[in-house]
């Protein structure tokens, strides 16, 4: 029952196929946001009675086409989101094997190829960032988040041998990190969850680049230790969320090496352009990081969901999530079980869709696409200065933050609300999804291109759009 006749099975894929290629026909012309309640949708799914069976054909069309038109339609050429990437077809396909024939990543001798698949795709990216090769070693995880919580665990576990067998309560002080003001937000929840508490979280004021200062950071590692404090490590963020800034990496590496704290890199969308000969110079001195995470469902266009984190060192993966059980048999491959290297223990395997499409596309084809991105947002950049639109932090990855120049002068809020009813007008035209920010406590409307679709035709109408929105909310506002 669970697994119908090849027959059907031909057929339902076939009709799976063919969904899939309806939406990706015809994606340009559909709405990207969708105008729905949850009411509309609750009934829609009350009706669904799991006490009656139901054709799988009828349910495969109702449910795409739920899909379809109750979210955001995160491939689409006008969706400048949030780093949620229009998915490579290679990638999609990775995934339907990978749910087929779902192979156990966690221990080497449930999946040898997959365990060795994703070891060759971690040291290809290890020796792109500069790392030494024979002794890098990483994991594939769900996303970003998970990738620098692994970071944090490597950080606590080198520099307080205590830490793993009696916890932070066996230190004699409260231990702390940092990150730049810009920094993204799943280190709170990190902070948290692994005990340290989120005031262990402490933030370093940007320069006028929405950079970390290097000077700060000196200055408030000092201080801290005279408080009784113990910093471990230090957080540089290559690729902020808000606005694709990136660290100066060289200076805060050399605070770390003068103050032996673990450096982790969180490259988790800027870390991509590590395959493009013409973009990697934004990444310069990641080559000193001590852990790094770098998520292929971002700029790397993969499916969702999967992030990587890779140590300098292999072992200390080892040292941090080392484990005997009488349950799962020994792999012959000895130091290669993801389930002894990782949080997760079974896993999906998730490299497989960055190893296809790498592996199709090849380093330059991904070189191309990214290197494309990024100059959709240097010509909306340009756009936009034209237009009295004024582009704040100056990124050279796919991401424009601006504010409208007509509310120069205006109290904040004002500046605010304003910015955002433009944002909402825009989204209101179902052609492209934008959203808000706050940089440094500036409100700015961030854009990111995030789709590989994404073409000069859609940044002028995104701009007409803009402009369209601008005039419409001047006039109540003035
Ligand atoms: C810089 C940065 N780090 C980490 C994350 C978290 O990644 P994820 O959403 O995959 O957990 C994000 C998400 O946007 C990010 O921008």
């Amino acid at each position: 029952m669970l697994l119908p006749e090849s027959h059907q099975r031909l057929q339902l894929i076939q009709q799976a196929g063919q969904l899939i290629d309806d939406y990706y026909q015809r994606l340009e012309e559909l709405p990207v946001t969708p105008e729905i309640t949850s009411r509309e949708i609750r009934k829609f799914l009350e009706p669904v009675d799991f006490e009656k069976e139901k054709d799988l054909s009828e349910v495969l069309d109702s449910t795409y086409e739920a899909l379809r038109d109750w979210g955001l339609k995160v491939p689409h050429p006008g969706y400048y989101g949030l780093f949620n990437p229009a998915p490579s077809f290679a990638g999609i396909l990775a995934d339907l094997l990978a749910a087929a024939l779902n192979p156990q990543a966690g221990a080497w001798h449930h999946n040898p190829f997959g365990v060795e698949m994703e070891r060759h795709l971690i040291k290809y990216f290890a020796g792109r960032f500069g790392l030494p090769v024979d002794q890098a070693y990483g994991s594939f995880t769900s996303g970003g988040s998970e990738a620098n919580s692994t970071g944090v665990l490597i950080a606590l576990t080198r520099q307080f041998p205590a830490f793993t067998r009696q916890g932070l309560r066996a230190l004699p002080g409260q231990p702390v990190f940092y990150c730049s003001e810009e920094f993204h937000h799943s280190f709170e929840k990190i902070a948290h969850t692994c005990g340290l508490g989120r005031d262990a979280v402490h933030t370093i004021k940007t320069d006028n680049d929405y950079r970390l200062r290097a000077d700060l950071l000196q200055q408030t590692i000092q201080t801290d230790r005279e408080q009784g404090l113990m910093p471990f490590m230090v957080v540089a963020t290559a690729g902020t969320t808000n606005a694709g800034i990136v660290d100066p990496l060289d200076d805060i590496a050399a605070i770390c090496r003068e103050q032996s704290l673990h450096l982790h890199v969180d490259a988790a969308w800027g870390g991509a352009v590590i395959l493009s000969d013409k973009l990697k110079g934004q990444l310069a001195g990641i080559e000193h990081a001590d852990t790094i995470t770098v998520d292929p469902h971002k700029f790397l266009s993969v499916p969702m969901a999967a992030g990587m984190l890779i140590a300098r060192n292999g072992r200390w993966l080892a040292d941090t999530f080392h484990i005997e059980t009488a349950y799962v048999p020994e792999s012959s491959e000895v130091g290669m079980d993801n389930y002894r290297l990782s949080h997760q223990f079974s896993r999906r395997l998730i490299g497989l869709k960055l190893f296809m499409t790498i592996a199709s596309v090849g380093r330059r084809g991904y070189a191309k696409t990214m290197e494309h991105q990024v100059e959709m947002a240097g010509y909306l950049a340009q756009q936009l200065a034209e237009r009295n639109w004024r582009v704040v932090a100056d990124t050279s990855l796919a991401i424009v933050c601006f504010e409208d120049t007509n509310l120069d002068g205006r109290p904040h809020q004002q500046r605010s609300n304003a910015q955002a009813a433009m944002v909402d007008h825009v989204v209101g035209s179902g052609r492209a999804w934008i959203s808000v920010t706050q940089i440094a406590d500036r409100p700015v409307i961030r854009v990111c291109v995030t789709s590989y679709l994404t073409q000069t035709r859609h940044i002028d109408e995104l701009v007409l759009l803009l402009d369209a929105a601008r005039d419409s909310v001047d006039s109540v506002t003035d």
